[in-house]
């Protein structure tokens, strides 16, 4: 069998993609307060979608499918009629380049990260537990079964504005430590009815979300799922959650590759036609977005939400004692660049559930990618910060170059999107914070670049 080149197209469910990589999901500030998407929105996505670009798709940063969690704020939501519109607008430009436009839909849940003022149901989730550094509510609360029947009710009726705005497709995620992560985890699933206790109960939100979302988009419609192949709950490891579950390899690893290629399959057999592959719990973590520990970026963070609660104020309090150069040696175990690093994972996938796989983080050189996808690792790749950096990386591939300027991995842009304008923000890739500010302000204009 000939093995597929980074230009080599590839179809899943009749969505033809002109090439292997897709822009990975990336979240900012680019809607309305109450969660429409703007001509900023529009004119970033378009400059990531340029014919000359050659990116075979985009996944859309997570949109969110509740009403009140605001999480961060400016962020898109589906969770209206009134929202599809102007998605649409933004879809049919990206798609007018040749790019495809796949939608993901997500809830942060008990990792609500921001708001306007504190809410309690910025705090729902699996079950209660305390995570200082994730979410900022003191504590977690449970969803009991009517939020759960609702939770699923909102996915479902996004899915079918994704398909009313013309989306190609429609990613459920799964991962990042989001809503029905929270259920899978079993650190933070601790129920013991129908919902947690076991792997399939834990899955079972999950699940009804996959049935509900289905039947609304019909049979011929493309669904993923983004799944984090294991938790590493550890990682990072500054974080504290509390209490502590039994047994203790639950609590510090949380799922393991054993039980998501489990849950891998049981998706397969829901009918799902593509696994969307990282690992990770929680945004921003180690594994999920492997690179330099972004500590400015986290205390910028921290110190932008500590009005929100006792818990976030102690955690900016904690972060703003520490010198730069020690963080960085102390918090920082464990970040580090792994070249395709959750490649083996989507291996894995690809060779026991046997659906289209997506590999997700670390992947800017062009060998790596080759590599991957020659290696049968994964179908495709999806990119996330070296994109940012470099909406044209792909360009520079095509014409036997590379990017003069790539990703460094700092990781700055991860921490910073939910509360300054998305971009790269490693000032030693440019000549002047002047230019780096001009690139930012850029990314979202609708000028060439
Ligand atoms: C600025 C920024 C925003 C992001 N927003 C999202 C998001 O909304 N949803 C999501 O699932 N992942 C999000 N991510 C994670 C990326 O999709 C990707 O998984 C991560 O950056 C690792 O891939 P990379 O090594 O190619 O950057 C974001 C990443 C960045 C840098």
């Amino acid at each position: 069998m000939e093995r597929p080149g980074i230009f080599d197209a590839f179809a899943i469910k009749g969505v033809g993609f002109r090439s292997r990589v897709l822009r990975s999901s990336l979240g900012g500030r680019m809607a309305t307060y109450d969660g429409q998407v703007t001509p900023a929105w529009r004119n970033f996505e378009r400059r990531f979608a340029r014919a000359e670009n050659r990116l075979g798709g985009i996944i859309s940063a997570t949109i969110d499918v509740d009403d009140k969690r605001m999480s961060p704020l400016e962020y898109p939501k589906l969770s209206h009629d009134r929202f599809i519109g102007p998605l649409a607008e933004g879809i049919r430009a990206v798609q007018a380049e040749g790019c495809r436009y796949i939608v993901q839909l997500g809830d942060p849940g008990g990792h609500t990260q921001a708001s306007l003022l504190s809410e309690d149901a910025d705090g729902k989730s699996a079950s209660r537990t305390f995570d200082l550094f994730f979410g900022y509510r003191n504590t977690t609360s449970p969803m009991t079964p009517e939020e759960i029947a609702a939770e699923v009710d909102a996915f479902r009726s996004a899915a079918l504005r994704v398909r009313q705005a013309g989306a190609d497709g429609v990613e459920i995620t799964a991962s990042k430590g989001y809503i029905l992560h929270q259920f899978l985890n079993p650190a933070t699933n601790r129920r013991r009815d129908a919902y947690g206790g076991s792997e399939e109960k834990r899955f079972r939100l999950l699940k009804e979300v996959v049935t509900a979302v289905r039947a609304a988009v019909g049979q011929d419609y493309l669904v993923g799922v983004r799944l984090s192949a294991e938790d590493f709950n550890y990682l990072p490891m500054y974080n504290i959650r509390l209490p502590l579950a039994w047994p203790l390899r639950d609590h510090f690893m949380g799922n393991r590759l054993e039980t998501t290629l489990r849950y891998g399959q049981w998706l397969a057999d829901l009918g799902v036609d593509y696994l969307h592959i990282d690992s990770g719990f929680g945004f921003v973590n180690p594994k999920g977005s492997p690179g330099q520990y972004p500590f400015e970026g986290l205390r910028l963070f921290c110190n932008s939400v500590r009005h929100l609660s006792a818990k976030a104020a102690v955690r900016a309090t904690l972060l703003n004692l520490w010198p730069t150069g020690l963080a960085r040696r102390v918090l920082g175990v464990g970040w580090q660049i792994r070249p395709a690093a959750n490649a083996h994972y989507a291996r894995a996938f690809r060779r026991q559930v046997k659906i289209p796989v997506i590999a997700n983080g670390g992947f800017q050189e062009l060998d790596k990618i080759e590599g991957a996808l020659a290696a049968g690792d994964c179908d495709l790749v999806a990119i996330g910060r070296p994109l940012l950096a470099n909406p044209d990386l792909l360009a520079y591939y095509a014409n036997g170059e590379k990017p003069i300027r790539p990703c460094t991995w700092c990781s700055l842009c991860c921490t910073r999107t939910a509360v300054l304008p998305i971009g790269c923000y490693d000032i030693s890739r440019f000549d002047s914070q002047a230019q780096m500010q001009d690139q930012i302000l850029r990314l979202s204009s609708d000028h060439s670049a």
